[in-house]
């Protein structure tokens, strides 16, 4: 079984200092050592390490890491900036052009990794996903920042969504062996039925966003993040909150 954790939109400042009064590299080390996050095989920061793409903020996240045992693959979100974030932390082999996608395998699985960090996914990265997904006999999974689909949040869902979903929807239906997809971005925990496949976002460490109204409304400043247990025969995600 692989345990895969998912830590997504830790927003860190300049290194330590608190980020409009939330401790946010408390919160970020909360999840990680959480005793849910432990003997994992791989974890995943998917997006939005930075509130403001600062060198200090990847310098820092880099530095939490830098005895970590575990593989720990990095996408950019929209508050990220790839050209700073890649003198931190390894990802040359995965950029192609101005974008940071990729597959990982591990322990016989494949996992996909798609860059939304300026708010949509390249035709590229769509044609290579298809092309990528194609090769594998078994169930693939895929990671991205942005929710591919509306998500019932109404700030987020008006403000924030993924601009090509139409494209990239049409793109993830055609690739039969993907019915797990994992985001974040929404500061928010969904579970979302796109069709047959189901798009599990992650909240935030940062804090998390009410859903319910129209306007930025702080729910809650407690760091949450996920776990998922991929077996032979199964796939689990389990949501955390302090
Ligand atoms: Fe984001």
């Amino acid at each position: 079984m692989l345990k895969i954790g998912q830590i997504s939109d830790i927003h860190i400042g300049n290194g330590e200092e608190l980020v409009q009064g939330i401790d946010v590299c408390a919160n970020f080390l909360k999840a990680l050592n959480s005793d849910s996050m432990q003997n994992l095989d791989l974890l995943v920061l998917s997006g939005d390490l930075a509130e403001n793409s600062q060198a200090a903020a990847y310098k820092h996240v880099a530095s939490l890491l830098k005895d970590y045992k575990v593989p720990v693959c990095i996408i950019p979100g929209n508050h990220d900036d790839l050209n700073i974030m890649r003198k931190y932390f390894d990802l040359e082999s995965k950029i192609h052009g101005d974008r940071c996608y990729y597959r990982y395998d591990l322990g016989g699985r494949t996992i996909f990794f798609l860059d939304s960090g300026c708010g949509n996914v390249s035709q590229d990265q769509l044609t290579w996903l298809q092309e990528e997904a194609s090769k594998i006999k078994g169930e693939v999974i895929l990671f991205m920042h942005h929710p591919p689909c509306f998500c019932g949040h109404r700030f987020m869902d008006l403000r924030y969504h993924l601009e090509n979903m139409v494209e990239v929807q049409e793109v993830l239906a055609g690739i039969k062996n993907l019915t797990h997809i994992y985001a974040g971005h929404y500061h928010h925990q969904f579970e979302v039925n796109m069709g047959r496949q189901i798009v599990h976002v992650a909240p935030a460490t940062q804090f998390q966003i009410d859903p319910n109204v129209p306007y930025f409304n702080l729910k809650s400043a407690a760091p949450g993040w996920q776990l998922i247990e991929w077996g032979e025969k199964f796939l689990e995600t389990t949501v955390y909150f302090e």
